[in-house]
């Protein structure tokens, strides 16, 4: 195994804070858990500079490129195919490029969203909401949908779909995962150093497995995802069987093996973090478009607790 220089992130932190400082909110009374705001106390960070690498990957890049966000690195450009100019950033494309958020590989961090394999015809959907509002992510998805041409979004959304999602999330049940605080620079969830653990409570937990290489945007270091003890057996009840009486079997639309059927996306193997964030969304029209109006039948009756256990349950699928 190679040796990667393994250099504390700060660069990245500090260009993706420029562009991550815009004031987020989340709609009045919802579970802040689920949206990623960042702590008023932040531990204190290192700069990272000079050259960066990973493991199993031949690139090397310049501490500076792996912060780009107009920039991103492709660390394993031979698992994709050639990415069009609005994934991987390229002189007149608007914003940001996909590939910076999302990855090279699509499957993003939990405060973005997982969008490899999706289907093409779901994506140009998605970002047509995004674009007139009906979808609402104000400080990042709306102004990139505003701002990319239909042209752009079809190439980004047939090279997203071309490509095989692999496992990205491990689910454990526990009610003391480890004390985190939200990173105002990455919008996840980082351990507090020396931290020891704390009660779950009703949340879902999301951490990188390694915060190093996900800062470094490394397509190969999954996340962990703490959830409830009990929450993957009650979810994947109310998933399967509509046990209790509140919910339709998702299986009908997204597949027998919620792998995604037609135009209707995948929900196997997200981030639950995310699939929570989507469901409170739709019960709560922040999520919604003509096609999403499925969803709000379906998410209408579920409780809180009903959602985290629903999002353990399908983060705790295979992808593929
Ligand atoms: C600055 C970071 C950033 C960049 C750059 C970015 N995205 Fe996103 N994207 C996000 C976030 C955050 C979300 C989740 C929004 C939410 O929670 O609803 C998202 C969600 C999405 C979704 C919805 C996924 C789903 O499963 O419903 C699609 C599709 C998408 N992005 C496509 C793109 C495309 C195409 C590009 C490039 C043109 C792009 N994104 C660039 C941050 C980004
Ligand atoms: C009647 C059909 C139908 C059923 C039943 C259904 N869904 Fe969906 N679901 C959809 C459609 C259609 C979309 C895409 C909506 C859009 O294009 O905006 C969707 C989208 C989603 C999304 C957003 C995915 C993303 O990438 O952002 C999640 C999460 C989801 N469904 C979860 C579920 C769960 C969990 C169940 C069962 C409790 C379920 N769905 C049952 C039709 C359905």
């Amino acid at each position: 195994m190679s040796n990667p220089i393994r250099v504390l992130p700060l660069a990245f932190l500090l260009s993706v804070a420029a562009a991550a400082q815009v004031p987020q909110s989340i709609p009045n009374g919802l579970p802040t858990w689920a949206y990623n705001i960042p702590d008023k106390v932040q531990p204190p960070t290192v700069a990272a500079t000079g050259a960066v690498r990973l493991p199993g990957s031949s690139q090397e890049y310049d501490a500076t490129r792996v912060a780009s966000g107009s920039n991103p690195p492709d660390w394993f450009p031979d698992e994709h195919g050639p990415a069009p100019r609005v994934v991987k950033g390229e002189a007149g494309v608007a914003l940001q490029a996909c590939g910076a958020c999302h990855l090279m590989s699509g499957q993003g961090h939990p405060e973005s969203a997982d969008i490899a394999g999706l289907p093409v015809e779901y994506v140009v959907r998605q970002m047509k909401y995004f674009k007139d509002g009906a979808r609402k992510d104000d400080t990042r998805m709306g102004p990139i949908a505003k701002a990319t041409s239909e042209e752009d979004v079809r190439q980004a959304a047939e090279y997203f779909a071309a490509i095989k999602p692999i496992p990205w999330v491990k689910v454990i049940e526990t009610s003391t995962p480890p004390k985190t605080y939200v990173s105002a620079a990455a919008r996840h969830r980082l351990v507090v150093p020396g931290g020891g653990t704390e009660p779950i409570g009703h949340r879902i937990i999301e951490t990188p497995v390694d915060p190093v290489r996900t800062a470094n945007r490394d397509p190969h270091s999954p996340f962990l995802a703490y959830v409830p003890p009990g929450s993957i057996a009650k979810g994947g009840a109310l998933v399967k069987t509509g046990s209790s009486g509140k919910t339709i079997q998702c299986a009908i639309c997204h597949g027998d093996d919620l792998k995604g059927l037609g135009d209707v996306p995948r929900i196997a193997g997200l981030q639950p973090v995310y699939i929570a964030r989507q469901l409170i969304g739709m019960q709560n029209g922040s999520s919604a478009g003509t096609a999403a109006a499925l969803m709000k039948k379906v998410v209408s009756g579920l409780s809180e607790d009903d959602i985290i256990s629903i999002s353990a349950y399908l983060g705790s699928l295979s992808p593929q």
